[in-house]
């Protein structure tokens, strides 16, 4: 039993799509996340840059003394997984990837044509076709980079039309063209633009990995032996580079009603340098 809370570290807020279903899952587990707001977007950055950044960040979450790493971000986990992992040995860091792969291949056949979408690093990077290849080698894989996606998730445009249009400009075509039956969000900001998605194309299957990268979590704690106990303490505490409105906004939803306390810090990242 360890009562040590869980880092957690997105370029932003996509991350914390992840917290409700790991709220649901294990209640006695305390988070301290991390959202880069100041240096978001990442999924447009040279590779270079997002490693200076990921060591810096997953730096700061274990001098917070946690007992685990979830990179939840699909860019960081396809840029720099393996050296996140040598840089902090004492401590599991889990990506992203590989569970949302284990997910497509289980869900997935080779009746489907199956689209991922993601940032650009994500998508250049290839880990989600190789990943999804080695488990399932037959199947139909597209991949499409929405770069505008996260951007315009950050700014808290997403029930418009202006989303409603970039989605469209993304997918029209890929979709079409490409008879997709099936569509992974390949980024954790991709789920708060779900149901603009679902509304567009309602014959499309999404595939949101959030809840399955919770599974892993858990597996991976209660493997170690790491699961926290009742009666620890039961106070979040998220950072952002730039602690804006609606990052606040949307970890105050999520919390709302659930009893557990939450505290904000603005991480200054100039003071730091
Ligand atoms: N949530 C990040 C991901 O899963 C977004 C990266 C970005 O900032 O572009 O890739």
């Amino acid at each position: 039993m360890d009562n040590r809370p869980i880092g957690f570290f997105d370029s932003g807020l996509g991350g914390l799509t992840c917290i409700p279903y790991l709220m649901n899952a294990l209640p006695n587990e305390r988070i301290v996340y991390f959202g880069d707001t100041a240096r978001t977007p990442y999924g447009s950055k040279a590779t270079g840059t997002i490693r200076h950044f990921a060591f810096e960040i997953t730096d700061f979450l274990a001098s917070e003394g946690v007992k685990m790493i979830v990179i939840a971000c699909n860019t960081v986990s396809a840029t720099c997984l393996g050296e996140l992992r040598e840089r902090h040995p004492d401590l599991p860091v889990l990506g992203i990837i590989s569970p949302a792969a284990h997910t497509v291949a289980e869900k997935c056949g080779a009746e489907n044509r199956v689209g991922i979408i993601g940032t650009k690093v994500t998508i250049a990077s290839g880990a989600y076709r190789e990943k999804i290849g080695r488990l399932a080698p037959k199947l139909d894989i597209h991949e499409a980079p929405c770069p505008i996606f996260v951007p315009l998730i950050e700014e808290g445009i997403v029930d418009n039309e202006i989303m409603d249009l970039s989605v469209r400009h993304y997918l029209d075509g890929f979709i079409a063209e490409s008879a997709i039956d099936t569509l992974v969000l390949g980024c954790t900001h991709y789920p708060l633009i779900k149901d603009n998605i679902s509304r567009l194309y309602p014959k499309l299957d999404i595939i949101d990995p959030s809840q399955e990268v919770v599974a892993s979590i858990e597996g991976s704690l209660s493997r170690s032996g790491l699961l926290a106990g009742e009666g620890g303490p039961s106070g979040h505490m998220f950072y952002a580079s730039d602690l804006s409105e609606n990052f606040v906004n949307m970890i105050d939803r999520i919390f709302k009603g659930t009893g557990f306390k939450v505290a904000f810090k603005n991480f200054d990242l100039e003071a730091r340098v």
